[in-house]
């Protein structure tokens, strides 16, 4: 069985990981369970990962690593006794920098054997311009030829093998966003805001934060807690009244679109000797 997990607020990550979990299924003629822990209750249950599984861990790039808010679980779940695993992140066109490092590193050190790690293009959620359209028809035929590269070395002895990929496995610091100017961009504290003219009440916006977040009084929306900036809220709500307005935010957001506008590619690291 393969076992999927995945963290995905706005639906990027866990499209990419639900096309490498099939196509593996399908090369291996093993069935597929998908596990999202994306939302705070589930992030409460560890993973149970049985002799015979083959793990699929798939999560964003924030700033330049995993995201911070779900670091200790993945550090927490990544527990397990010599089994095949397969590292996927997702990044919006800037960089993955150290993310796929960080993960791979992560999955060694709690047991697990990487045999392949992809790093895959999506669309940047704080943009509409930057990444649309991917994953592409061209970047899931290379993710296809990535499953029939993994589902190979899952028929060796991949154990005696090792998967080398980019960056530190250990970073010391997140990517530093920046502003037109190239000052930095301080905008670890913006929350949204809901415009009530336009919000129905309709309440999907507090069942996507990953954070938990989002509550209602008095009929208002109120954004308490810690906020990612994952975007879900904002994307999920059907009349569009959440908004950033964050000015430090925004500045990024057209430094971003300005600098990473040539689409990247996807890469990936199968294990070698
Ligand atoms: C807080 C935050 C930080 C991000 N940092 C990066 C980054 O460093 N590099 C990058 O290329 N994309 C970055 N992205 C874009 C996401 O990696 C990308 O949009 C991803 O597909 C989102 O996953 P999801 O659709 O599963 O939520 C960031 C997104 C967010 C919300
Ligand atoms: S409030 Fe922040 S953390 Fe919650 S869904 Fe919205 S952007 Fe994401
Ligand atoms: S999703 Fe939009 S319309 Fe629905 S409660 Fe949230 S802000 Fe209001």
């Amino acid at each position: 069985m393969i076992k999927v997990y995945y963290f995905s607020p706005t639906g990027g990550t866990l499209q990419v990981a639900q096309h490498l979990g099939d196509r593996l299924g399908a090369l291996l003629g093993a069935e597929v369970e998908y596990h999202s822990y994306t939302l705070p209750r589930e992030r409460e249950v560890l993973p149970q990962v049985e002799a015979e599984n083959v793990v699929v861990w798939a999560t964003p790039v924030y700033a330049g690593r995993i995201p911070n808010k779900t670091l200790d679980y993945v550090r927490r779940a990544l527990r397990a006794d010599g089994n095949p695993a397969v590292a996927l992140v997702t990044f919006g066109n800037r960089a993955y920098d150290n993310a796929l490092a960080e993960l791979v590193g992560l999955m060694e050190e709690g047991g697990m054997k990487p045999v392949g790690a992809a790093a895959m293009v999506t669309r940047h959620v704080f943009s509409d311009t930057l990444g649309e359209g991917r994953p592409n028809e061209e970047d899931l035929a290379a993710l296809d030829r990535f499953a029939a590269q993994v589902v190979e070395k899952l028929l060796t002895h991949y154990s005696e093998l090792t998967t080398v990929v980019p960056g530190e496995a250990h970073p010391e610091r997140y990517y530093t966003p920046l502003k037109t100017n190239n000052d930095p961009a301080g905008f670890l504290k913006a929350k949204p805001s809901c415009n009530s003219a336009l919000c129905t009440r309709c309440g999907e916006c507090l069942d996507v934060c990953p954070m938990g977040s989002i509550g209602a009084k008095d009929g208002m929306l109120t954004f308490d807690g810690i906020c990612i900036k994952c975007q879900a809220c904002r994307r999920r709500c059907p009349t569009g009244a959440i908004a950033f307005t964050d000015s430090e935010y925004l500045s990024h957001v057209a430094m971003i679109e300005r600098t990473f506008d040539a689409p990247k590619r996807p890469e990936f690291f199968v294990a070698k000797q």
